[in-house]
């Protein structure tokens, strides 16, 4: 069979709400034209974020059951933590509430002021979180990421040359560690190979700089290594995992994402004189460290994601579902990130529409006429969210995983079409209101002139 289905049935069901585009259009006004600011009442289909909203499986909530509450030594923790040794291997394992728990923690005991720290990408929280501790974040994806038209397999990597003239001219004293984001979210959602996972490793070791993984998305890193990397195709996705991680000196881990949880996180390293310094930071805010942030229920649900998230036949309906909203939409002209990757299609708003300056925000203005047009939520990846860092104009269209079925994703299409038949009539966005650290959630906009 060539179809490939949704690979399970639907138990429970959310009704969604239809809008008229008088109502979209007086939500949109009452919130700025921020997307962030619309109540989830009056979103059709809502491809804001892939995070926190998965649907869990019969497993997890049966697994919720067995949450064991106990303030100290949970059985839930040890069950989260055989889970996640067994794929990603290392020897602690610290719950948090979610990935930028993990990732305040971590620049806070890694990082100094004056101290640079390189990614292919770093995500908005991480750069935040980077930058809150004094700390540079710099960005060094390959050269061929900047053009969104250029198919090839591994657009999330890392530039490694780069990475070098970088340490040199830094110091490795100034570098505390080397960070990959896999898959890569700020840079179209593109994966990472395992060959630049060796090569950063390599350079790593050479200055003696510890290699992490923000690794939100490894199940979905891992299986487009199986499909695109040459050699890797008779091996599990699970085995991918193990081998992404054996080059790792710790990670970062949102299972908001890739272990279907609502919530949920970890930090995790092999040194020890470090995890004993995360702990103590993690009591102050988060708690002891066999919960974290989390309820006992939390853990038992990310236990059983993290196994789930690796299964073969999900794995290969998520990337063909992705691929197929970005086949139908590219195929009819509208410009996106290619090749598709995993939780997300991204559309290239300034090549869709080069009349909107990007001071005018074309991604963001891309956004809110998908809204106006059909009740669709998406996400500007752009000037708003990344300031002056941002290399692209990106509308992310990010797939909540086993949520929605192919006839939304078929609305989806029909909506996209449209507003890009009437693209020539979009206009560009004026910024009136922006917070310094809390930018895209509390930005406001009017219609420019
Ligand atoms: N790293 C990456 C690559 C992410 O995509 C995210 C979250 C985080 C870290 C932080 O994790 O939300 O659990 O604190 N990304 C979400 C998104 C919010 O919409 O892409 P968190």
């Amino acid at each position: 069979m060539k179809t490939i289905i949704e690979p399970f049935k639907i138990k429970t069901v959310e009704p969604i709400r239809q809008t008229t585009p008088e109502e979209r259009q007086a939500c949109l006004e009452a919130a700025g034209y921020n997307l962030f600011l619309i109540d989830a009442r009056n979103i059709l289909i809502d491809l804001l974020t892939d995070s926190g909203v998965s649907a869990m499986s019969t497993e997890q909530w049966a697994a919720l059951m067995r949450g064991d509450e106990s303030y100290a030594g949970s059985e839930s923790f040890y069950r989260m933590r055989r889970a996640v040794q067994e794929i990603f291997g290392f020897r602690h394992v610290i719950p948090t509430h979610q990935g930028r728990a993990a990732e305040r923690i971590l620049f806070s005991v890694l990082c100094r002021p004056g101290d640079v720290v390189p990614s292919n990408t770093h995500f908005d929280t991480t750069r935040a979180n980077i930058e809150f501790s004094g700390a540079k974040a710099v960005d060094l994806p390959i050269p061929e990421a900047a053009d969104t038209q250029v198919r090839l397999p591994f657009k999330g990597n890392m530039d490694v040359e780069a990475l070098r003239r970088l340490i040199d001219e830094e110091t490795p004293r100034r570098v505390p560690l080397i960070l990959l984001t896999v898959t890569n979210n700020s840079a179209g959602g593109q994966p990472v190979s395992m060959e630049n996972i060796r090569a950063v490793k390599q350079a790593a070791d050479e200055f003696r700089i510890p290699l992490y993984l923000d690794a939100c998305r490894f199940a979905e890193n891992a299986y487009l290594i199986r499909l695109r990397e040459p050699g890797m195709g008779d091996r599990n996705p699970k085995q991918i995992a193990q081998e992404m991680f054996s080059y790792a000196d710790g990670c970062t881990f949102s299972a908001k994402k890739d272990a279907f949880a609502n919530i949920g996180g970890f930090l995790a390293t092999n040194n020890d004189t470090l995890a004993e310094q995360e702990k103590n930071l993690l009591l102050l805010t988060e708690g002891f460290p066999t919960y974290g942030g989390l309820a006992g229920r939390d853990l038992e649900a990310v236990a059983v994601g993290l196994e789930e998230a690796l299964e073969e036949d999900y794995l290969r309906y998520r990337i063909a579902s992705t691929a197929y909203l970005g086949r139908h939409i590219a195929d009819q002209g509208v410009p996106i990130v290619e090749p598709p990757g995993a939780h997300a299609i991204y559309i290239d708003a300034k090549r869709m529409m080069p009349h909107i300056p990007s001071h005018q925000f074309p991604a963001q203005a891309l956004a809110v006429e998908l809204y106006r047009h059909a009740g669709v939520r998406s996400v500007e990846i752009g000037s708003v969210m990344l300031g002056e860092n941002a290399r692209q104009e990106l509308v992310r269209l990010a797939i909540p995983r086993r949520v929605y079925t192919q006839s939304h994703i078929d609305y989806v299409v029909e909506a996209i079409l449209e507003v890009h038949e009437g693209r020539d009539r979009i206009r560009g966005l004026e910024l009136t209101y922006q917070a310094k650290f809390l930018r895209h959630f509390t930005a406001r906009f009017r219609l420019a002139a």
